[in-house]
């Protein structure tokens, strides 16, 4: 096993470089905002982060969440609650993704069946799509990660859905910014969800939130995310679901209509999401900036080319390399550490590896060359908006260094 041989101070290109974009100014307005306001638990903040979110997404309703993997949890559970998904159904999941994608659907009593994804877009396509459909014909749902700020053709894989009555959702906690055939990802599905931990585009130190323009779910959402109450819902809605229940006001507010948790976050996470949002298209454009420097680097002898021209706009905050062997890939791992260059595997590889995975398919073999290839032979960098000229060059001489 490998032994990790630097020192966090000995970096020099580091996965996450800082908390914030613009950190000393926003850490000070922080500081100022705290002493200021009157309430730290969710209120007024959080709801101008969703109406400002929602916007920014071009959705019609958004939820802040305590974190991307807390708003997957949420998504799940309302489906559930609204009986759109069934304990036992099957639910088909990008194989290159995050843990949190995955385990709550096994948390809710689901199946999971995984679908492949492609090398050089490291996402699932509509062809790998349809192969898991074969597999698996009694697919429900879709939940589509939508990995590093690139897509395949998700706009088929939405026709297939379609056109099958198979629920699709994205999660776009990787993907915030991307724009593919003229629409945003994380709005191609019934819902989308994201991330604002620090390591992903926008940092609200933790946060998460979830779009839809399903006026059902995003009510359910609400009450999911506050304990099964009708708390943080609007005065209508509220008002609509009381009436159902012919609830009165002194009762209503202490009632649990269905399963809930606390996945509130607080004043400090919707004000650093309106505070980072002022930078967001500006943090776009510099990591679009830095990845196109990246992939003219790239000796494609040595690397699969990343495809990314069929992509409007691609919105990255950590750059892949997949080697072409393993051999390969060990060179690389060398320069680049040796380099000072802090790197990973690509997300955690191949999902259906993890330990976690066996209890719940037990001894059930999947055919995913795409996420094993990516698991074998490839690694990541981080691509921050606040990276400096020198370390750009860093990471181009390590390219550069490699290939020799
Ligand atoms: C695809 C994907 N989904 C969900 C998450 C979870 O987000 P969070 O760290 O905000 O819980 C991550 C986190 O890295 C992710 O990459």
């Amino acid at each position: 096993m490998r032994k990790g041989k630097f020192k966090v101070e000995d970096l020099k290109v580091k996965l996450i470089k800082d908390t914030f974009y613009n950190e000393a100014q926003t850490k000070k307005e922080l500081c100022d905002f705290i002493m200021k306001t009157d309430r730290l638990s969710m209120w007024t903040e959080c709801r101008k982060f969703e109406d400002n979110f929602a916007k920014h997404q071009g959705a019609k309703n958004c939820s802040m969440f305590t974190s991307g993997s807390t708003a997957n949890l949420a998504l799940i559970q309302s489906l559930i609650n609204l009986k759109r998904l069934e304990k036992g159904d099957t639910v088909a999941f990008s194989a290159v993704t995050w843990s949190t994608n995955v385990m709550p659907m096994l948390q809710l009593g689901l199946n999971i069946h995984p679908v492949d994804v492609e090398v050089d877009t490291l996402n699932s396509s509509a062809e790998l799509f349809e192969k898991a459909l074969e597999e698996n014909p009694s697919i429900k749902a879709f939940f589509i990660t939508n990995v590093l700020g690139f897509c395949s053709d998700i706009d088929k894989i939405a026709d297939i859905c379609k056109s099958r009555g198979i629920i699709l959702i994205e999660d776009n906690c990787e993907s915030l910014g991307t724009i593919y055939k003229g629409k945003k990802l994380g709005s191609y599905g019934l819902a989308g969800t994201f991330s604002f931990y620090v390591g992903h585009h926008m940092s609200t130190i933790e946060g998460g939130a979830l779009c839809t323009d399903d006026a059902e779910l995003d009510t359910m959402v609400k009450m999911v995310r506050s304990h099964g109450m009708d708390r943080n819902l609007d005065e209508d809605k509220k008002i609509k679901v009381r009436e159902k229940f012919k609830l009165d006001d002194f009762y209503s507010r202490y009632t649990f209509y269905t399963l809930g948790y606390n996945l509130r976050p607080n004043e400090i996470n919707g004000f650093l999401g309106n505070n980072q949002l002022q930078y967001i298209d500006e943090i776009f454009r510099i990591r679009n900036e830095n990845f196109m420097k990246f992939i003219s680097a790239v000796n494609k002898n040595d690397i699969v080319p990343i495809r990314y021209n069929h992509i409007d706009f691609v919105s990255n905050f950590a750059f892949p390399v997949i080697c072409k062997n393993k051999t390969i890939l060990n060179k690389y791992i060398k320069v680049f550490e040796n380099a000072g260059i802090e790197i990973r595997p690509v997300v955690s590889g191949n999902m259906m590896n993890q330990i976690f995975i066996k209890d719940y398919v037990g001894s059930k073999k999947f055919d995913l060359p795409g996420a094993q290839k990516i698991h074998e032979d490839g690694f990541y960098f981080g691509n921050n908006p606040d990276m400096t000229k020198k370390e750009i060059n860093i990471v181009i001489k390590a390219f550069k260094d490699a290939s020799k």
